[in-house]
């Protein structure tokens, strides 16, 4: 355990826009209610650096109970949490940081975007929160680029972070580059397909050759591209197996094949931002 958080420590953090920094790599928590504080406790005990959760998900009362539970000092762990659509976002914010058990948050998103405008009043919500100390940073998720641009000439505040479903078979080169240019980091949700391409034949292939797991070399493509994947795991084997990724280094070539796979594949039905 020591040696993994030793190789985390070494794998550079991102840094956001603002300057703070965010750690390379996370757990994702929706539909982790198998006994989430006791998980999460597993999880952190484990190293994981960063654990992304939201209002809707029913996670946060455990996660604020495994972060009593294991006494982790607040500046070694790294929570992104979100509003929803509907919300006031920063009464929202509050109601998160009360069940979370917290003085404040590193990262809090707007969900997705609302049906009609861009979430310019959400957006303010979190201006105001980060303003007053109970964010560190502010970003959206589900975002296309002309939706943040619309909410960037509104607020002339350009999000931190944008959370996309961002894997092998489904990322996109636009949205890669629009990020790149306005500073902007990708946070990549069902990095691991939620499960459905493991059995993929190229991806097989390459798990042989550098002796991991198909979920393995999907962490680490994310990873060694600077987005950062939040897979979610409620078994204790495939929360072991998910943060054993600091060793070994995907070579360029096997990149590229792995870009290639891009079919704008998503687990939950569409990529939001093409
Ligand atoms: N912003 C958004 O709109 C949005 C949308 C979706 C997700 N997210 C965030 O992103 C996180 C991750 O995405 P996700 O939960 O959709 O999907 P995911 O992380 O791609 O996949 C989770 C699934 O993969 C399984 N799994 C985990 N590790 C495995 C391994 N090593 N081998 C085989 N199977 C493995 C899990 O099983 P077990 O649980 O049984 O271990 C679970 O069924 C979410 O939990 C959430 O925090 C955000």
């Amino acid at each position: 355990m020591q040696l993994i958080k030793q190789q985390i420590n070494k794998t550079s953090a991102t840094r956001l826009r603002g300057g703070n920094l965010m750690p390379p790599f996370g757990l994702g928590t929706w539909l982790l209610t198998s006994d989430t504080a006791a998980t999460v406790a597993y999880a952190l005990e484990l190293g994981y650096p960063m654990i992304d959760t939201s209002s809707d998900y029913r996670t946060q009362p455990g996660i604020g109970a495994a972060l009593r539970m294991t006494g982790i000092r607040r500046e070694n762990i790294f929570i992104s949490t979100k509003v929803e659509e509907a919300d006031d976002a920063y009464a929202r914010t509050k109601n998160d940081l009360k069940e979370l058990g917290l003085q404040f948050a590193d990262l809090m998103l707007i969900h997705r975007p609302p049906l009609a405008g861009a979430g310019e009043r959400l957006w303010e919500g979190l201006i105001r929160a980060r303003d007053e100390g109970l964010a560190r940073d502010i970003g959206v998720s589900n975002y296309s680029p002309a939706l943040i641009d619309e909410l960037v000439d509104a607020s002339g505040e350009i999000p931190a972070v944008n959370q996309i479903e961002w894997s092998p078979f489904g990322h996109s080169e636009k949205m890669r580059r629009y990020c790149l240019e306005k500073n902007i980091v990708i946070q990549a949700y069902s990095p691991l397909t939620r499960a459905t391409r493991l059995n993929d034949a190229a991806l097989m292939q390459l798990a042989q050759k550098y002796r991991k797991t198909a979920a393995q070399i999907l962490i680490r493509w994310n990873i060694q591209q600077g987005t950062v994947p939040i897979p979610k795991a409620n078994q204790k084997h495939h929360l072991e197996e998910n943060i054993n990724v600091f060793d070994f280094e995907i070579g360029k070539d096997d990149i590229k094949l792995l870009n290639g796979l891009n079919e704008g594949y998503s687990s939950l039905g569409y990529l939001p931002y093409i």
